[in-house]
């Protein structure tokens, strides 16, 4: 309680990066936002609570929280000529490469409001992120789909909002189910920050530059793409769906991971920093058997992922390595029985973890402290040599 941080005794690399927005024990398997546990979080607050607590640093009161909700919803419209921008893609693009494309789009709207050094441009930025990218996610997934974009509807909540944009249509009223509504709102909610993982480092990195806020969102989208970092959730799908189809049947999947197979990996298991149980999977885990249950749906891949998961935890191959379920284990279950196509997968945790992209880089950005971002190297090639004379 002195107010001393590792930090100050000098236990700590001072070229890490220094932040107050979220704090992860890998050992302890502990995920604090701005100091609150993720399960309390999870359990009892909304996306847009979360998302001002972990930008400002402190819950919203009531009013806050009312005027924030207020000004998302009034941005949600796209301007109407970026229609165009969609009809000029194949309905084959993957949702996350429209997404990243969309945002550096989007910013050609607001080439007035792109200062990163003033407040007013950046708190406008803010709200049109928040309110925008679960707009252009649904749009990339109508698309995909050859259906009619929806316009969205203000009455809405932030969830069912963006759920009506991607399962409602033009021929009926969408019908809120707050079964989805809850699920999904604990999935974001889960996904709101992590740290500096690649994709928030990205968008620390490339805003350090002075870009402006959109460009670093849209990098961080492309950072979180990769299969080993956001595209994992969508990558488990595929590795659940293959091991069912081939009837080659659990163990043998995991022997040929043991093997190290054509590099094949267990995805959803693992992470660069929890060398424990990740929170997040837990809560995930917990509310999969749950949300399956109250939408009546039983899907055979929920029960290969827990063999899968039962076998690994008992197996020395993962325990040496410390390789446990992450958050992308359970989710793309969950989000296949809400009805999003895979490829929506990583589009989710990419709204989930806009919040935290857009706090880590208002932190970085309005800190005076703050230099361009250069990562150190250490030099092991040749030394000098001289160009051979022809
Ligand atoms: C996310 O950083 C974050 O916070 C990310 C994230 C966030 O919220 O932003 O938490 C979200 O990206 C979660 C991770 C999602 N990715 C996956 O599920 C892909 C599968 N996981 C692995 O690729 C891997 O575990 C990583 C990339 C996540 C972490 O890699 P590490 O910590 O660098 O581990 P490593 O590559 O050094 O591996 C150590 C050993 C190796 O074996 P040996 O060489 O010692 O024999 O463990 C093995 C690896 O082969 N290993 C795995 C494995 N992960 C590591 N073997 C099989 N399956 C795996 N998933």
């Amino acid at each position: 309680q002195t107010g001393l941080t590792a930090l100050d005794y000098g236990f700590v690399n001072t070229a890490a990066t220094k932040s107050r927005i979220t704090y992860i024990d890998g050992d302890q398997g502990i995920l604090r936002y701005r100091g609150y546990p993720i399960d309390q979080l999870a359990s009892n607050s909304t996306y847009l609570e979360v998302a001002w607590l972990l930008i400002h640093g402190e819950l919203p009161t009531a009013d806050e929280l009312a005027d924030f909700d207020e000004r998302v919803r009034r941005h949600t419209l796209l301007h109407e000529d970026l229609k165009h921008f969609f009809s000029a893609l194949p309905h084959t693009a993957h949702p996350m490469s429209v997404l990243s494309s969309a945002l550096s789009a989007l910013s050609t709207y607001y080439e007035n409001g792109l200062d990163p050094k003033d407040p007013e441009h950046v708190e406008m930025t803010t709200i049109r992120l928040l309110a925008k990218l679960p707009v252009i996610a649904a749009y990339a997934h109508k698309k995909s789909q050859g259906q009619a974009f929806l316009y969205p509807d203000n009455n809405l909540s932030f969830v069912d909002n963006f759920l009506r944009l991607n399962f409602g249509n033009m021929a009926e009223d969408y019908e809120v189910n707050p079964v989805l509504s809850k699920a999904l709102e604990r999935l974001l909610i889960l996904h709101e920050d992590h740290e500096q993982n690649a994709s928030t480092s990205t968008v620390r990195l490339v805003g350090s530059t002075g870009a402006n806020l959109y460009a670093s969102i849209s990098a961080g989208i492309n950072a979180l793409s990769g299969p080993l970092h956001g595209g994992a959730n969508e990558a488990v799908l595929e590795m659940l769906g293959q091991i069912q189809e081939s009837g080659e049947g659990v163990r043998r999947f995991v022997e040929r991971v043991k093997n190290k197979e054509d590099g094949v990996k267990l995805m959803g298991f693992g992470h660069r920093v929890y060398k424990n149980y990740d929170p997040r999977a837990r809560i995930v885990k917990e509310s999969a058997n749950a949300v399956l249950d109250s939408l009546g749906i039983s899907d055979p891949l929920l029960d290969v992922a827990q063999e899968l998961e039962q076998i690994a935890l008992e197996d020395d191959y993962f325990k040496e390595r410390r390789l446990y379920p992450n958050v992308d284990f359970y989710t793309g279950v969950i989000y296949k029985a809400m009805g999003f196509p895979t490829r929506m997968f990583t589009v989710l945790f990419a709204i989930g973890r806009l919040p935290g992209w857009i706090a880590h880089w208002r932190e970085m950005s309005l800190d005076p402290q703050t230099k361009i971002g250069r990562p150190q190297q250490l030099y092991i090639g040749e030394g000098e040599r001289q160009y051979p004379q022809r």
